[in-house]
């Protein structure tokens, strides 16, 4: 009984290997094909707001991508303009602020309230809550659609 066991876990084992094996063995030359046709793993929302945190205190998301502007931005992260805690407030050439990011400022204090699409066009447009331009010192971000959800969402929902 035990015996019979162990033999198949040995062979679990062996099987996983084996399939191992054949991917590595793959003739060079075909590793693009395969890479693109492994599917993009699901996020867990757990990730999107470790992504979100990434972007927002290092400029890189959690691929290590770093993040850019149009033009290019005064400053790399969202944190070295708004603060780690996102209590904004630095001032910055052409008598810019940086705003406050936290819940009260953005949702509690705001009419209408910034919501998680209106977060997104502020971010990647410079439009706000209401419409009007932000300054230019606000850069205009280019993300990826991931990116871009991911660091508003922590904004959102992080930023007390
Ligand atoms: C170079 C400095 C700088 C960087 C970097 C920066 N911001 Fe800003 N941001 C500003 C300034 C300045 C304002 C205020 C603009 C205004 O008053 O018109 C602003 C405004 C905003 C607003 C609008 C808030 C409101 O009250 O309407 C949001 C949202 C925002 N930033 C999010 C971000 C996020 C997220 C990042 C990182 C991806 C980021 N910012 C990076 C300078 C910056």
């Amino acid at each position: 009984m035990n015996r019979s066991i162990v033999f198949v876990a040995a062979f679990v084992a062996l099987a996983g290997c084996g399939s191992h094996g054949s991917k590595a063995a793959s003739p060079s030359g075909s590793g693009a094909a395969v890479a693109s046709s492994v599917p993009a793993p699901v996020r867990a929302p757990a990730s999107a707001i470790a992504n979100g945190r990434s972007i927002f205190l290092t400029g890189k998301d959690s691929a290590g991508v770093q993040i850019s502007a149009q033009p290019p931005p005064l400053m790399p992260s969202c944190a070295a303009c708004h603060r780690a805690n996102g209590s904004g407030g630095v001032h910055l050439p052409n008598g810019a602020i940086s705003a406050d990011l936290r819940h009260n400022a953005l949702v509690t204090q705001q009419k209408p309230p910034y919501t998680l699409a209106l977060l997104e066009r502020a971010i990647s447009t410079g439009v706000d809550n209401q419409g009007e331009t932000l300054n230019q010192v606000m850069p205009r971000w280019k993300l990826s659609k991931r990116d871009l959800h991911d660091v508003a969402e922590y904004v959102l929902t992080q930023l007390k």
